[in-house]
């Protein structure tokens, strides 16, 4: 895959002018966007067929978290929205995922489209081991993301996102057909902002991860377009 496949620019903004504006300095050079909650929220499922209509992919991180039957029909909903991703928490379980799975599958054929992928979000890297236990959790956070990253991919999950800390260990432990999604990436020339473990988007494509999200460096650049090329530059893809 080239790097313009492979870069997922987040639009992390509150409304759906603010995200189309953006989506369209950027839509030469950036072909998936990912759509968070805060922008969701705002605007409803439409800002997906907005983004859809300029011809780019989808991301939608919505991170569901619930019992199997909840999960598995907000699945279904998503899947008419034909979003190339989207995400459950793994620690919801097994039942959880692949209920999720089996849902989009059958929604998908009944409606004869593609079917979206599921990527899991195994330990909130905003978690530390501190706030772990904190939460009843004793477990050493670098095994139990790789143990909620096989667990996804037992229940039909296509990969997870992943903190390019622990990107190299995921792909090393999963294999190569486990897609890794990988934010926390920031170029050589911008600040981390409140990312704590960062990486470059060559160190995160070296390591493993089939895709990266870029959020902040693209769009709070005074020229947005320009930083993403730049990005596309340093994948060294
Ligand atoms: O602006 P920045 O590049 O930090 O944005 C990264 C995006 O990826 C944000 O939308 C953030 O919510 C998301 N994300 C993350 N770390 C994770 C999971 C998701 O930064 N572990």
């Amino acid at each position: 895959m080239a790097a313009i496949d492979r870069l997922i620019v987040a639009l992390d903004v509150n409304s759906e002018e603010r995200a189309v504006t953006l989506a369209e300095k950027l839509k030469n050079d950036v072909k998936f966007f990912k759509i968070g909650l805060e922008l969701f929220s705002s605007t409803g499922p439409k800002i997906v067929e907005r983004i859809k209509e300029m011809g780019c992919d989808v991301f939608l991180d919505l991170k569901f978290h619930d019992i199997p039957t909840t999960v598995a029909k907000a699945a279904a909903a998503v899947t008419k929205l034909e979003p190339f991703f989207f995400n459950v928490h793994a620690s919801g379980g097994y039942d959880m995922m692949k209920r999720a799975a089996d849902a989009v599958g059958q929604e998908a054929s009944r409606l004869g489209i593609v079917k979206p992928r599921i990527l899991a979000v195994t330990i909130l890297t905003s978690l530390d081991e501190a706030a772990l236990k904190e939460i009843g959790l004793s477990a050493d956070p670098a095994k139990a993301v790789l143990r909620l990253a096989h667990l996804a991919k037992r229940a039909g999950l296509d990969g997870v996102v992943a903190s390019p800390s622990e990107t190299k260990a995921i792909r090393k432990e999963l294999g190569g057909d486990f897609l890794i999604v990988t934010p926390g990436v920031r170029p050589a020339w911008a600040v981390s902002n409140d990312q704590k473990r960062v990486a470059t988007p060559e160190a995160a494509i070296k390591d493993g991860a089939d895709y990266i999200v870029v959020g902040r460096p693209v769009t709070e650049s005074k020229d947005p377009a320009a930083s993403a090329r730049e990005i596309l530059k340093e994948m060294k893809i």
